[in-house]
């Protein structure tokens, strides 16, 4: 079967088909989505009738996993899924919704504010594959928006201020704009800020693109407020609806994005319904600060 690309919705977006993820890929397959990945940055699959291990062996076709330890407020007992996942869901281990006021749930809307996933681990995040297993009666879109096109679009005074800057990330720091700030020490610990580069380079394709997420919380060697500010402003820059994918899912689908080159976030949906969302990962290069920007 031949793999096909379409464009959807926006230059960096689209439609995948000729894949069956319910069944091994073949060589040719592998190079056909990689080579659609450098193309596009977000790719969705639908009708994707796979499950979490099938997911996960067409997710280790493509490279080295990442691990999903310590990210989240679920205790080890309280986990869902294997660690080889990200639990995207509003379910607790027993399928159940979370109530409104579960402290999981408070932590886990900051996925609602633009971020890169994984953003707050030195080694961040390459590729995100994110699978509907059930969705909302309605909302619960996620958006994508490329940074590609935000960097290109900057005039060259900030394009220069940039280029050497550091930032530090942290979970902390994206669940304090929405005034959840309740961590124990130990939270404290495991959620200390890394260093990233704000300016990144694609590896073999050589464009840049500007590394913004909502745990980015200060820029080293400014004063923080100063650094909010300017993040800010370039997030509110590269989040204009012209760079912006909205995906509204459907049962199997399957969205593979590139968090090199690209933010997301989910939208909001009806709080007492099941949103169950399985997320592979697979991990990146190395850390940004020891990459050239
Ligand atoms: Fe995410």
């Amino acid at each position: 079967m031949s793999v096909i690309a379409r464009q959807i919705g926006q230059c960096f977006a689209a439609e995948v088909e000729g894949i069956n993820m319910a069944k091994p890929l073949s060589r040719e397959d592998v190079t056909a989505i990689h080579a659609a990945m450098d193309r596009y940055a977000v790719l969705v699959f639908h009708d994707q009738d796979i499950d979490d291990e099938q997911q996960l062996a067409f997710t280790r076709s493509l490279g080295d996993l990442e691990h999903a330890i310590g990210t989240s407020l679920r205790a080890p007992d309280e986990y869902r899924l294997p660690t080889t996942f990200a639990d995207v869901s509003n379910l607790d281990k027993d399928n159940r919704v979370f109530t409104r006021d579960d402290r999981r749930r408070l932590f886990a809307l900051g996925n609602r504010l633009w971020h890169s996933d994984s953003s707050f681990k030195a080694t961040p995040a390459k590729y995100s594959l994110l699978r509907a297993v059930s969705v909302p009666s309605k909302g619960g879109n996620t958006e994508f928006a490329y940074m590609r096109a935000a960097y290109d679009s900057l005039d060259t005074e900030t394009k220069e201020l940039i280029e050497p800057l550091i930032c530090e990330h942290s979970q902390i720091f994206s669940r304090q704009i929405l005034g959840f700030t309740d961590f124990t020490e130990e939270e404290r610990q495991r959620f200390a800020p890394v260093r990233q580069r704000l300016v990144r380079t694609h590896p073999t394709l050589g464009f840049k693109s500007v590394y913004l997420s909502s745990h980015a919380g200060s820029i080293v060697g400014w004063p923080v407020p100063e650094a909010r500010a300017f993040l800010r402003d370039l997030t509110e820059h590269a989040t204009q609806r012209q760079y912006v994918y909205a995906h509204r899912w459907r049962v199997g689908d399957l969205v593979m994005w590139d968090n090199r080159q690209t933010m997301h976030r989910a939208r909001p949906f009806p709080v007492h319904e099941p949103r169950d969302m399985r997320r592979t990962t697979l991990m990146g290069e190395g850390p940004t600060v020891t990459q050239a920007a």
